[in-house]
């Protein structure tokens, strides 16, 4: 059995590394967010995922900060909503103070606004990232064509763009177009938009004695995926991090790719 390890990281293009399984807190809200990123710390996650829009950014700060796991050693992402497009300063500021912290690891637009790629929103995350305010800047929902219209407009690639993902959304074609341009894929509702009952996940789990969910999440991290789900119960957390004992097979991938023919 290898070693159990939270640190597989992926390198972004602003130069820093992101742990390939984070946290996610949506609808995690008050107490359950406090206890839920605790738990999280103290299983050994090391990368969590908030937005402005989640509300919790507070919570979020405070449980990172009660857990005795220095700030450096913790991923921490957070999204600016498209409605305070224009407003971007001053939402990354607020996320700052609410968080408690000098800086974010990862900034996201959280959608385009009005379904719009929004080159000067963009200038204003650039200019963010410059002032050191966050670390990397990213994207969530955006499509190939959004994320070249930024790059037209500005010379810089988001580092990452934060979309649906699982095996049975699984499209080469996104996979290529994104590695292309040195964008690093990020999966959210990794098991909710999944068919946890297939059989192709229950015999590839029962041969390593996982859980479907467990295989998902493997199935992530061996592509180079980043993976953030979310969980309110301690054991799922758990077990959704326990996944740095066992490896797929070629085979197995192949078959869990294809769930997304
Ligand atoms: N950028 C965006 O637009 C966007 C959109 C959606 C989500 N996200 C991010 O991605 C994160 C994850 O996505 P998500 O919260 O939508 O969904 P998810 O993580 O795919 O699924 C969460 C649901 O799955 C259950 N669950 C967790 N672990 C499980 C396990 N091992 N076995 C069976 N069920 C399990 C949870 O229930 P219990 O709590 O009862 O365990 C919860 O109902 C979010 O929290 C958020 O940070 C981003």
């Amino acid at each position: 059995m290898t070693e159990r390890t939270s640190q597989e990281v992926v390198g972004l293009s602003d130069g820093v590394s992101i742990p390939l399984i984070g946290f996610g807190t949506w609808q995690l809200d008050g107490d359950d967010a406090y206890k839920g990123v605790r738990a999280a710390l103290e299983i050994g996650y090391r990368h969590i995922d908030t937005a402005t829009a989640y509300r919790n950014e507070d919570k979020v700060g405070a449980a990172i900060r009660d857990s005795g796991v220095g700030r450096e050693n913790v991923f921490i992402t957070t999204k600016c909503p498209p409605g305070n497009a224009g407003r971007e300063a001053e939402t990354l500021d607020a996320s700052l103070k609410d968080l408690g912290v000098d800086f974010v690891d990862l900034w996201l637009v959280h959608w385009p606004p009005n379904g719009e790629a929004r080159p000067d929103t963009w200038k204003a995350f650039i200019e963010a990232l410059e002032q050191g305010k966050t670390r990397a800047i990213g994207v969530s929902n955006y499509s190939i064509a959004q994320i070249d219209e930024l790059v037209a407009a500005t010379g810089r690639a988001p580092a990452l763009n934060q979309i649906p993902w699982n095996p049975f959304a699984f499209d080469e074609r996104e996979v290529a177009e994104l590695q292309s341009r040195h964008v690093v894929l990020e999966g959210y509702s990794p098991l909710k938009r999944s068919d946890l009952s297939n059989l192709v996940l229950a015999d590839i789990a029962a041969a390593h004695g996982k859980t479907a969910a467990q295989v998902i999440l493997r199935w992530h991290v061996e592509h180079g995926f980043v993976v953030i789900p979310r969980s309110q119960n301690r054991e799922r957390i758990e077990e959704n991090f326990d996944i740095f004992d066992f490896q797929l097979a070629p085979e197995e991938l192949r078959r869990l790719d294809a769930l997304g023919a």
